[in-house]
């Protein structure tokens, strides 16, 4: 198959890389997705980065062996951590921190920027330090937010519930504080969780979804290497799983307003 016509792999450790799929759907509607959600092996976030480097390594393995033509880590903790990965990569590679980076960047008014993210990745500093190579006068305010992560993979979304209300709260606080006006949902699977943050926020902060930067950063990642597909008709999508596929038919279901249900496939990622 000529590799424009190839499909895009993407890969996050759950349901929050579906949050970029979603984006990608509607930027390059004519593409082709693979998508891994390593649902077995979720959280990624509270691991070691040996840890999270092996786990990445072996969903890239998987994603190359299904012929994809570029890689998207779709995960906040991923790009954070497995760095070594943009160079390895025998095909295009992008992660999500410098696309969501450049995003903020653009929108905030008063330099003053907060991410969420996984401990993993507050602790990397990954989107601070992309922040303030684009800015140094940026103010950048950082906090974890380690239970989000089961929150939405347990399908607790809606603003309106009792636990995600506080628990949103309990970590927005901070930012709140800090009179941030832009907030970087450095974890993939925030977007899902968009509304509560928003409204724990308030009016006039803007929230910058990686899924959407990556999304438009993909499209021109694949202009410049000649890779957009010759495809006119809508692409074909494919969803692998690493636990049972039930729960995470029905959420990209409902999440991605499509049914997904006789699309996921359960796999051994450990053989990878
Ligand atoms: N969605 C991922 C991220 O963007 C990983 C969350 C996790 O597994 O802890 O960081």
């Amino acid at each position: 198959m000529d590799a424009k016509n190839k499909a895009i792999g993407v890969f996050d450790s759950g349901l929050g890389g579906l949050s970029a799929v979603r984006e990608l759907m509607n930027v390059l509607p004519c593409e082709s997705i693979v998508y891994f959600g390593d649902t077995g092996r979720v959280p990624y976030g509270s691991r070691s980065k040996d840890t999270i480097i092996k786990y990445a390594q072996q969903d890239v393995n998987f994603l190359l062996e299904n012929n994809v033509k570029m890689i998207i880590a779709a995960c906040g903790t991923v790009s954070s951590v497995a760095t070594d990965l943009y160079n390895t990569s025998p095909v295009p590679y992008t992660g999500v921190v410098n696309p969501t980076a450049f995003a903020a960047a653009k929108a905030t008014k008063n330099g003053r920027i907060g991410v969420i993210g996984t401990s993993a990745t507050i602790n990397s500093h990954s989107y601070k330090l992309k922040l303030l190579e684009i800015n140094p006068e940026f103010q950048v305010f950082e906090q974890d937010c380690p239970l989000f992560v089961p929150l939405v993979e347990n399908g607790f979304t809606n603003p309106e519930d009792i636990i995600v209300k506080s628990v949103v709260e309990r970590y927005t606080d901070i930012l709140k504080k800090e009179d941030v006006d832009t907030v970087i949902l450095g974890c993939t699977h925030y977007p899902l969780l968009s509304d509560a943050i928003g409204k724990a926020m308030g009016e006039g902060v803007t929230l910058i979804d990686s899924g959407k930067a990556t999304a438009l950063y993909t499209a021109k990642l694949l202009e410049e290497n000649n890779l957009k597909t010759e495809n006119k008709e809508q692409g074909e999508y494919k969803f692998f799983v690493s636990d049972t596929p039930h729960n995470f038919e029905s959420m990209a279901s409902m999440f991605l307003g499509l049914d997904v249900r006789s699309q996921v496939t359960q796999i051994d990622i450990e053989q990878y």
